[in-house]
């Protein structure tokens, strides 16, 4: 986990989610599953600002090496730089809000652009400037809901439905799906 402010972090290449304005103390458990679901759901990292969380860092780090990864994530004090290096690096920034075009009358368009993606979720309050930044506002459903449950269908959408099958790479255990009770298998990647 790194939190330099280096222009060289900035070369991140895929599906990269950055999580805006993180309060370690109300946030804490909505941060780490936006993370979570954000690796479950097929992106390749992630950059947090606001305040820093190591114990959201250490989760993350303890959920890539018992469950596998690659999946990344980097503090970063300065979002606006973020999403500006983003775009200068070719890439496009795809700010998730209720406000935005409807999801499905552009996801069609978002997916065939071969661009890396960096989709932009708020927190307690989004400054206006993230609307004008964005090359996308897109919103799921045109209801107010959560950026947990915003990210994961968007993502769900993007891959059109490929992430449920990824595989994670070095995982500690792996889940053997069970109709009832729980099975873990234990692999040999320690
Ligand atoms: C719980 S909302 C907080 C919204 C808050 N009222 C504000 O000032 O922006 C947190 C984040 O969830 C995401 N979100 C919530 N509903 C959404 C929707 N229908 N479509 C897309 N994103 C949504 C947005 O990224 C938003 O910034």
């Amino acid at each position: 986990m790194k939190s330099s402010e280096a222009p060289s972090r900035m070369d991140r290449r895929g599906i990269y989610v950055l999580r805006l304005n993180h309060r370690s103390q109300r946030d804490k458990r909505v941060t780490t599953h936006l993370l979570l679901a954000a690796r479950a759901f097929g992106a390749n990292g992630a950059f947090y600002s606001g305040e820093r969380d190591e114990k959201i860092e250490k989760s993350i780090k303890k959920a890539n090496e018992t469950w596998g990864g690659p999946f990344e994530l980097e503090y970063v004090q300065d979002w606006k730089k973020t999403m500006k290096q983003w775009q200068q690096r070719n890439g496009e920034v795809i700010h998730l809000t209720m406000y935005g075009l409807a999801a499905q009358d552009v996801i069609g368009q978002i997916e065939k652009s071969p661009k890396d993606k960096l989709i932009v979720v708020g927190g307690a309050k989004v400054p206006g400037i993230v609307y004008g930044l964005a090359d996308w506002n897109v919103s799921i459903t045109l209801q107010p809901h959560s950026e947990i449950s915003a990210l994961s269908i968007f993502l769900h959408e993007l891959h059109r439905g490929k992430e449920l099958t990824k595989t994670f790479e070095k995982a500690k255990m792996k889940i053997v799906p069970q109709a009832k009770g729980k099975k873990v298998m234990e692999l040999n990647n320690s």
